[in-house]
């Protein structure tokens, strides 16, 4: 293949000052894809310097894009935890009340098996609702669909399914015994809780009854052989959250925020509660970043702009992609065909195309 053969050179050509080596001989480089001019990769960084190695990404960026043939370059910074290295972050000591006796002993948590057929389960989160999940979901479906892979999306939001209406698919889907058939469009298996309840039903719905739910949606449907199942959840930190981690193996979450800080605060929160179930962060999405105006071509940051990527290199977690306001993204998703479907071409769909890249990067440095 000789285009990846010119993106290798390329990348042999970058060297990382603090270890006086080439990116790629010093094995850096993970996960290179290319496919039809679109290159990713993933440079793995030490997690104590990562957030110092911001320059470096952008000159292997910079390296790549300089390759005759290549149309779009993704490279994602991952910090490489040190061996050893603890998931979660010791807290502060807690002083000691004596009531250590009392603690209940808890059985190690066993280690939930994979979905038959499916090669990864990528959960869509964010601690704070309306910043974008459903919307980048539904891209990411449709993008990583367009590059070839196999992609079902389970819309796990019960409180407020969107997919049906974003990917413009309708009807109760039939069954086969107690076998559910998802349904199919953009080249997406689609199936969601909204699908299979009225609207008004589910606002009642407690805890056992989503997870139970959520449960047959991952084992009841007939998903077929799958690359990648991404999962639209809810906000929060909640049931169905720790439901999915805990019955199926997760390959880890993707967390979209918005760049002000309270919606970040909800991400680290997010963020937090997947390593406590040890679901690997695959990285975090900004959305909303930036605003165009239609009028004046300026550009505005209205929620603020950088949070999620300072956040991301400051705890060591890939950064995909910074999504801006578009009115033709909501537009699109209203719809029924998410803006990489309605316009592949265009800036607005920019920026999924360049996280779907990243993302399969991730994956396959990860595998
Ligand atoms: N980048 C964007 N540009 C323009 N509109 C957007 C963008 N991202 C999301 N929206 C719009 O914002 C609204 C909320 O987005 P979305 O439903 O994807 O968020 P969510 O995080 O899934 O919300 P919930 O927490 O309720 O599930 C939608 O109307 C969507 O079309
Ligand atoms: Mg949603």
């Amino acid at each position: 293949m000789p285009l990846e053969e010119d993106v290798r050179a390329a990348l042999a050509r970058v060297v990382d000052p603090s270890r006086g080596a080439d990116i790629l001989t010093s094995g850096q480089v993970k996960g290179l894809v290319v496919r039809e001019g679109a290159v990713s990769f993933v440079i793995e960084v030490d997690a104590s310097r990562a957030s110092a190695m911001e320059p470096l990404r952008a000159a292997a960026e910079a390296a790549v894009k300089a390759v005759e043939g290549v149309a779009s370059v993704s490279a994602i910074l991952t910090a490489h935890a040190e061996a050893g290295q603890a998931r979660v972050a010791p807290k502060a000591p807690v002083p000691d009340l004596g009531l250590k006796d009392f603690t209940p002993k808890r059985p190690a948590p066993e280690k939930p098996g994979p979905l038959p057929g499916v090669r990864h389960v990528v959960a869509i989160a964010s601690g704070k609702g309306g910043v974008g999940k459903s919307t980048v979901s539904a891209n990411l479906a449709v993008a990583l669909a367009a590059r070839g892979l196999r992609v079902g999306l389970l819309d796990a939001d019960v409180y407020g399914p969107s997919q049906p209406r974003m990917l413009g698919v309708s009807g109760r889907p039939s069954s086969v015994g107690n076998i559910i058939l998802p349904l199919r469009n953009h080249g997406v298996t689609v199936m969601s809780l909204g699908f299979m309840v009225e609207e008004e039903e589910a606002i009642v719905w407690r805890g056992p009854m989503l997870m139970g739910a959520l449960q047959q949606m991952l084992g009841q449907v007939q998903w077929g052989t799958l690359d990648v199942l991404l999962v639209d959840l809810p906000p929060g930190t909640g049931d169905v959250q720790m439901t999915l981690c805990q019955k199926t193996e997760v390959a880890g979450a993707v967390v979209v925020s918005t760049p002000q800080d309270i919606a970040l605060i909800d991400a680290k929160k997010g963020i937090d509660m997947f390593r406590r179930m040890e679901t690997p962060i695959l990285g975090i999405v900004e959305n909303m970043a930036a605003f165009v105006c239609d009028g004046c071509g300026k550009v505005h940051h209205p929620f603020g702009h950088g949070g999620a990527r300072a956040e991301a290199e400051r705890i060591g977690v890939p950064f995909l992609g910074e999504v801006p306001l578009y009115l033709a993204i909501r537009t699109a998703g209203d719809g029924g065909a998410p803006v990489v479907a309605a316009k592949p071409e265009g800036e607005e769909a920019r920026p999924f195309w360049a996280i779907a890249d990243g993302l399969i990067a991730t994956l396959e440095a990860r595998a």
